[in-house]
């Protein structure tokens, strides 16, 4: 494995599932990894576990943001949540809600972080996007919209960061077996009226040419290689994770 000693890791979400996997990887990498959650518990257990720190946030509270100097060398805008509902049904002000903390608080946070990155001509920004930020799906209306903008910020942050060496790109997995998933496939059984191994298998897996969950690892792994000086030409890129779900 390539080298972070020496640098510095935010990871929002980092309490759980993916968050959790990338904190652990680029921990074993090197880096010093601060945890960012809403959950202060699970934060500072991973944090313990990495020999890190804990940052407990709530990163809906977008204007708490606004003023914040971020000193790290390494951001992953991971904290995300999902709602499935139709969009005639779906709550305006939980839209509101998942657009500020999967939009509104990644653009504050890179906005926070660039001014170190740009002194000392280094920054990675890691975006964990979804094959939704490439993909619709029926009853996601908020998560594909935010993912789609999350895209948009980040090649955005790839173009002006350059010239200073800080890259910025997405990772975009299927579903990977995390908490989030697991409390969808309850949500979409119900939606569908179909019993929970169906909608994994017929719905969650349905374009995927691999027809198994990935693991939080998985994710990581590719999340560690673009932190590292290997990536440094990777930039506005978007990688897919998907077991071929967006080759269709
Ligand atoms: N699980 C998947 O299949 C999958 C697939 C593609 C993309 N993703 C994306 O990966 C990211 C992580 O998902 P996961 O599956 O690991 O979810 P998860 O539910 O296991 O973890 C999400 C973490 O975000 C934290 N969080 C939620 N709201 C927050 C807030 N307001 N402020 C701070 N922290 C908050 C939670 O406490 C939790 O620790 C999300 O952005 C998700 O959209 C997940």
């Amino acid at each position: 494995m390539t080298s972070l000693e020496g640098r510095t890791a935010v990871v929002t979400g980092g309490a759980s599932g993916i968050g959790a996997a990338c904190a652990r990887e680029l921990a074993a990498r090197g880096a010093v990894v601060t945890v960012a959650d809403l959950d202060d518990v699970g934060a500072k257990s991973v944090a313990d576990e990495v020999g890190g720190k804990a940052w407990p946030i709530d990163l809906s509270d977008a204007s708490a943001l606004e003023q914040l100097q971020l000193e790290t060398d390494i951001l992953v805008n991971n904290a995300g949540i999902q709602h499935v509902s139709p969009i005639a049904e779906f709550p305006p002000d939980r839209f509101r809600f998942m657009l500020t903390l999967m939009v509104e608080a990644p653009f504050l946070l890179i906005r926070g972080a660039l001014p170190h990155m740009y002194d000392n001509g280094f920054g990675r920004i890691i975006n964990i996007s979804s094959v939704h930020g490439l993909r619709a799906s029926e009853y996601k209306v908020a998560y594909v919209t935010a993912k789609h903008a999350l895209e948009g910020l980040s090649k955005v942050t790839a173009l002006e960061g350059g010239p200073h060496g800080v890259t910025s790109n997405c990772v975009n997995p299927g579903y990977v077996r995390t908490p989030l998933v697991t409390k969808q496939i309850a949500d979409q059984a119900r939606t569908h009226g179909i019993p929970e191994q169906e909608v994994t298998e017929d719905v969650l897996l349905k374009e995927s040419a691999i027809k198994r969950l990935l693991e939080p690892e998985e994710v990581a792994a590719l999340v560690g290689w673009l932190a590292s000086p290997d990536a440094a030409m990777v930039t506005g890129a978007s990688y897919t994770m998907d077991g071929g779900w967006s080759a269709r």
